[in-house]
């Protein structure tokens, strides 16, 4: 995507643009966005070492969960600099594994790098390591790329039913900073738009990281698509007056019975769409989902965050500097559940790079359907 007309991706190795991964030579580092920065400053930030990874990841410098994913692969790549051997990166897949615990993207990605780099020689594996990590980004851009187009035919459809333009809302940010670029939830909509469909987006604010003021507003402001900050609190309202014509988001990980885990909020809004006739949809690449669980509600790890995250909110004051203040009275206590639970009875599809489906289906439709 581009920033003031110059193209992005999220993260990328910096040696001279598109490197090879065959032109390893351990001095590689990685360039990402620093996201926390946004949408005060456009920052981008060297990421040298395993650990400065696992920190930007738990700091949230890069977040949402596909580049949770690639950030922990260039995080094995960055560990092969220093040492390739079983041990080191057993350890390094360790601290990745431990940064952030509900987003499966984050060990599909580690468990994939292992699994190519521990049977080559180990005088291999640097240079296999920066390719594995190149791959998986590309792959993530051509998926969301094919959720863009098919949750684009659902919104023509859509259309073409009300016959005026479309209110979509939608929670957190599952746009191009969440991934390595399109992004998942916002990508139909940046189809649409760049379609010529009318398109205007209700964004969630989402306390208490506030991703969808901060991050998806940003974002949609950046590719000219209209769009409506609301407090957490209004989908229901609008909702019930008819100003939301479908519900769209991301997820950090869904169970082979489509349950969808996202940002905290998203199950309110699922509610509240379920009552209303509002068709709610998952943008969901492949690697997002965790076929091993089948019970959302009591397998997904729901990360803690810490509290501080809710009493304090940060922003831009007058004289443009960036400061944290204080929403809460001293000594009260505050909690911060990151994730939860939407169970699948309440979702209406499932948007995939391979096609649209019920999430009772996701089964049939991805693994019966390409063993
Ligand atoms: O805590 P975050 O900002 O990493 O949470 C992000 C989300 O919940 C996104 O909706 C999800 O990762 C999907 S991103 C395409």
């Amino acid at each position: 995507m581009k920033v003031a007309g110059q193209h992005y991706r999220t993260i990328w190795p910096e040696n001279g643009g598109q490197m090879n991964g065959s032109q390893a030579n351990g001095s590689q580092t990685v360039a990402i966005i620093d996201q926390t920065q946004l949408p005060h400053h456009f920052k981008t930030l060297r990421v040298d070492s395993v650990t400065a990874m696992v920190s930007a990841i738990k700091t949230m410098q890069v977040r949402g969960a596909p580049l949770i994913g690639a950030a922990a692969a260039y995080g094995m790549a960055l560990a092969t600099n220093v040492d390739s051997d079983e041990h080191a990166l057993k350890q390094a897949a360790h601290e990745l594994l431990a940064s952030r615990p509900t987003a499966v993207n984050l060990a599909w990605a580690v468990e994939r790098m292992l699994q190519v780099l521990l049977p080559l020689p180990e005088s291999e594996r640097c240079a296999a390591a920066w390719r594995e990590a190149a791959a998986i980004c590309d792959e993530d851009v051509t998926i969301n790329q094919a959720i863009g187009q098919h949750g684009l035919a659902m919104l023509r459809t859509l259309a073409k039913e009300l016959q005026r333009p479309l209110n979509i809302l939608t929670h957190c940010n599952a746009g191009w900073l969440a991934t390595v670029d399109w992004g998942t939830a916002l990508s139909p909509i940046y189809a649409a738009h760049d379609a010529g469909l009318a398109v205007h987006v209700w964004v969630d604010e989402t306390r208490p990281r506030n991703q969808g003021a901060s991050l998806t507003a940003w974002e949609l402001q950046q590719h000219g698509v209209p769009h409506t900050i609301i407090s957490d609190n209004a989908g229901g309202h609008l909702m019930q007056h008819g100003r939301v014509d479908c519900v769209i988001v991301g997820a950090d990980r869904v169970t082979a019975t489509g349950d969808v885990c996202n940002k905290i909020g998203t199950y309110l809004k699922a509610l509240a769409a379920f009552d209303n006739r509002v068709p709610f949809y998952a943008a969901v690449p492949t690697p997002t989902i965790d076929w091993s669980m089948c019970d959302g509600l009591r397998e997904i790890p729901i990360e803690e965050r810490d509290a501080g995250e809710v009493a304090y909110m940060s922003g831009m004051a007058a004289d443009g500097s960036v400061q944290a203040v204080r929403v809460i009275p001293a000594g009260s206590a505050a909690a911060n559940p990151a994730f939860d639970v939407t169970p699948a009875r309440l979702v209406t599809g499932i948007i995939t790079e391979r096609g649209i489906c019920p999430p009772g289906e996701l089964q049939r439709m991805i693994k019966e359907a390409n063993p």
